[in-house]
């Protein structure tokens, strides 16, 4: 999703800003941190190459529903990992969507930079989006990712069981939420 211009979005923050991507983005970098397994440990994604990256980049952009953008450091214009939030299919119509965050460089792990662009993200998304509920989904046991997203204010946890996933398995998979309403009141 661009803005109805074609012009990429920004979200200002502290540590970091986030920014729509484009084809420059499909860096060596970016495909390194898929294939890293400290990040790939909890994701469908195990590998990728530069023009599965600038095609992946170029469908969430054409996408209406999904807004999906790269966190960028403040300090030195860092691209260091994206965050999306895009309703699954079974979502459209019920103006709910899913949040995924990946901090794709692992030495900026540890410094809240997940925490807050979770929160630039849902606050944009109730603010210019149709969405009432926004949820994050992981692999039951993933501390790091529950913990950014509780640190902000999901709850109300639910555990689903899914096999939709590359390996074939069925994996446990955990949900957490947030609602308009609540997220206003804060
Ligand atoms: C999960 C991930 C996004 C967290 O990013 P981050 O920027 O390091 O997160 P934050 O610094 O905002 O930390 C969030 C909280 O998790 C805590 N945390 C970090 N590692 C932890 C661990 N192994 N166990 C428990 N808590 C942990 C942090 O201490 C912090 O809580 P605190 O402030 O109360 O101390 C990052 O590790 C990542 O990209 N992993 C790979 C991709 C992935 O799995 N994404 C999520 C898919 S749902």
């Amino acid at each position: 999703m661009l803005l109805p211009n074609g012009k990429k979005i920004r979200i200002e923050g502290a540590q970091v800003y986030l920014q729509s991507l484009g084809d420059e983005n499909a860096t060596a970098d970016y495909v390194r941190w898929l294939s890293d397994p400290q990040v790939n440990k909890y994701l469908d994604t195990v590998k990728t190459t530069i023009p599965e990256l600038k095609n992946f980049i170029r469908g969430k952009n054409a996408s209406a529903d999904c807004l999906f953008l790269g966190i960028f450091t403040t300090e030195g214009n860092r691209h260091i990992g994206n965050i999306k939030l895009e309703p699954k299919p079974y979502d459209i119509g019920h103006r709910r969507a899913a949040i995924g965050v990946i901090i794709g460089e692992t030495s900026y792990w540890g410094k809240g930079i997940a925490t807050e662009a979770i929160k630039l993200i849902v606050d944009y998304g109730f603010a210019n989006m149709p969405l009432d509920e926004i949820y994050a989904g992981f692999i039951a046991g993933h501390e790091s990712s529950k913990r950014a997203f509780e640190k902000v204010g999901f709850a109300r946890r639910t555990i689903e069981e899914r096999s939709g996933n590359p390996f074939g398995l069925v994996r446990k998979e955990e949900r957490i939420r947030v609602y308009k309403k609540e997220w206003q009141g804060k």
